[in-house]
């Protein structure tokens, strides 16, 4: 995936709160996961109330489950928890949320398969656009199938991409 799926300036001005829906396949694991994380540093910043975060799946096969009980250990570990319910991206959510935030390239391809228009589409970016160490490598890679570190690699992933994120929108959006 090419860094054309970076945002050149998320439009933080345009609505408040300001709408991130974090986008991966199952929505049990990796997009939960940066929700939270995500949640966790506004509300450590002082900011939370300025975001409304959420997140889905580009596919409902565990829709109504909860998040994958790896994910929510290795989060736990870190301090961080949340209570979330898989459900699948909507055609109204290319309306309703300011951007949509892919965990991979798939999810890029999925959500830009779904949107209803041009300006939906623009609204698709990759959370690694936003990780200065992510050199070429821009997806989050899937944790389901692998090992006990594939979460922990998540987690780190999500850490640095959405604290990054958050100083970009932050910084755009001062109060
Ligand atoms: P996620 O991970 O997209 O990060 O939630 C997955 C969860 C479930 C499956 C694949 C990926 N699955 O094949 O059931």
């Amino acid at each position: 995936m090419s860094r054309s799926s970076s945002p050149s300036s998320p439009s933080a001005t345009t609505r408040s709160p300001f709408r991130i829906l974090f986008v991966c396949l199952g929505n049990i694991c990796r997009s939960p996961t940066a929700e939270g994380i995500f949640r966790h540093l506004a509300t450590q910043r002082g900011v939370a109330h300025r975001f409304y975060v959420d997140s889905a799946g580009t596919n409902g096969f565990h829709e109504g489950d909860g998040s994958d009980s790896r994910t929510l250990a290795a989060a736990k570990r870190r301090g961080v928890s949340w209570s979330h319910r898989s459900r699948p991206v909507r055609a109204d959510d290319f309306e309703s949320f300011d951007l949509l935030i892919a965990m991979d390239a798939r999810n890029v391809r999925d959500l830009h398969a779904s949107a209803p228009s041009e300006a939906a589409r623009a609204k698709v970016v990759l959370l690694r656009s936003f990780d200065a160490e992510a050199a070429g490598d821009l997806d989050v890679p899937d944790p389901f199938y692998g090992g006990a570190t594939g979460f922990e690699d998540v987690l780190d992933l999500c850490e640095r991409s959405c604290g990054a994120l958050l100083d970009r929108l932050v910084e755009q959006k001062p109060r």
